[in-house]
């Protein structure tokens, strides 16, 4: 198991193949952006910039061992800051991932004012967000594991939310084929944190399609339904009788057509779910199987909820670092996360983090083959 890191010179950085030359690796500097490849004896590469704290790329074998990219991503890091209608393909989100509704919240008494970045909402930690920002990284390893460690601190005020906010992200890639994201943070002051990974994943190889195929479960007998600007209501709905239940392997499009006011909302789905925690913890929140790849995902979190994102605002503009254009509904997210909203939603979950606290998550996405 290895990892390496690349770093590239230029005005553009090849995040990809570019960064290769000879089969040797070609190191230089741009501002601090490397990229990171972990590598499993099973052959499963995952690149990592800390750029965003950005998965450019998942490498993962199919039934019959032919690998493919299963990750949506660019090939140069300036798409990665100039795409359009921003996309985090693959970045790490925050302070808060997901809306925040008007872009404000009250807490101890003061109210906080945000970027309203999406309509009138506050969306994935505003205008320079942790996607946004360049990480410190280094490679670390371990028993059966290959990885790297990204640390970041958000200045207090950064995008408009209290408290000096410092992180640690680490990806470890091992050889279970598991890609295991553990996040940690501590505060000076008290102020909402919500961290997840927005990765893309098409696991028939990204650009080759679009995801409605794809079977998804999601172990969530709840969602939490929102109004038209996908802010919650502050229901926990059951997802029965609805095109919203996953609790058995279903095709992300068998019901994607139908009339229904959340869908409509959400232009498809692009909604939170509130998993069945059980004893807490650990827990399976969703499987994801490829027909004709045989390709297999879980994701397992001690997250309460899931935001299930089926591409919806993907339209073939973007196109990826294979020169293939990204489809309405070329990828699917599943993010791991408190429910969105949380700062104005006392009956949901807290996301507040108190000085002399730790923040500490984790979440795995499994691959395999059936
Ligand atoms: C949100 C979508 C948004 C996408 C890209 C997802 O997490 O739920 O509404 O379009 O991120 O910004």
């Amino acid at each position: 198991m290895r990892t390496i890191m690349v770093v590239c010179a230029g005005l553009s950085i090849l995040l990809m193949s570019g960064c290769f030359t000879g089969g040797g690796v070609n190191v230089t500097d741009f501002d601090g952006i490397a990229l990171y490849e972990l590598k499993n004896d099973n052959g499963v590469v995952v690149k990592i910039t800390n750029y965003g704290a950005t998965v450019t790329s998942i490498l993962a074998p199919d039934r019959k061992g032919n690998f493919a990219d299963i990750a949506l991503g660019y090939d140069r890091v300036e798409d990665y800051m100039n795409a359009v209608d921003k996309p985090y393909f693959g970045s790490i989100v925050g302070r808060y991932g997901n809306r925040i509704a008007k872009g404000k919240f009250t807490l101890n008494g003061e109210t906080y004012t945000l970027a309203t970045n999406n309509g009138s909402n506050h969306l994935h930690g505003g205008v320079i967000g942790f996607d946004k920002v360049v990480w410190s990284g280094s490679p670390i390893s371990g028993d059966g594991f290959t990885g790297l460690e990204l640390t970041y601190m958000a200045k207090d005020r950064e995008e408009g939310y209290p408290g000096n906010l410092s992180m640690k992200v680490t990806y470890k890639l091992n050889n279970d084929n598991e890609l295991v994201i553990d996040y940690y943070a501590t505060t000076d002051k008290a102020t909402p944190v919500n961290l997840t990974n927005h990765t893309y994943f098409n696991l028939a190889g990204e650009g080759n399609g679009t995801i409605l195929g794809h079977k998804l479960m999601v172990n969530a007998d709840r969602f939490t339904p929102v109004d038209e600007t996908l802010i919650p209501t502050g229901e926990l709905k059951p997802v029965k009788g609805t095109p919203f239940d996953f609790t058995s392997p279903k095709a992300i499009g068998h019901d994607i057509k139908q009339k229904n006011q959340q869908l409509k909302f959400g232009g498809g789905y692009d909604h939170n779910f509130v998993l069945n925690k059980g004893n807490g913890g650990m827990t399976l929140a969703a499987t994801v199987y490829e027909p004709i790849s045989g390709r297999f995902m879980e994701v397992l979190t001690e997250e309460p909820g899931i935001q299930f994102y089926c591409g919806n605002f993907l339209d073939g503009r973007l196109t990826g670092k294979a020169g293939k254009p990204y489809v309405h509904r070329g990828g699917f997210c599943l993010e791991t996360q408190h429910y969105p909203d949380s700062p104005n939603q006392p009956n949901f979950p807290s996301c507040i983090l108190k000085p002399g606290q730790v923040y500490k998550t984790k979440t795995i996405y499994r691959f395999s083959t059936k």
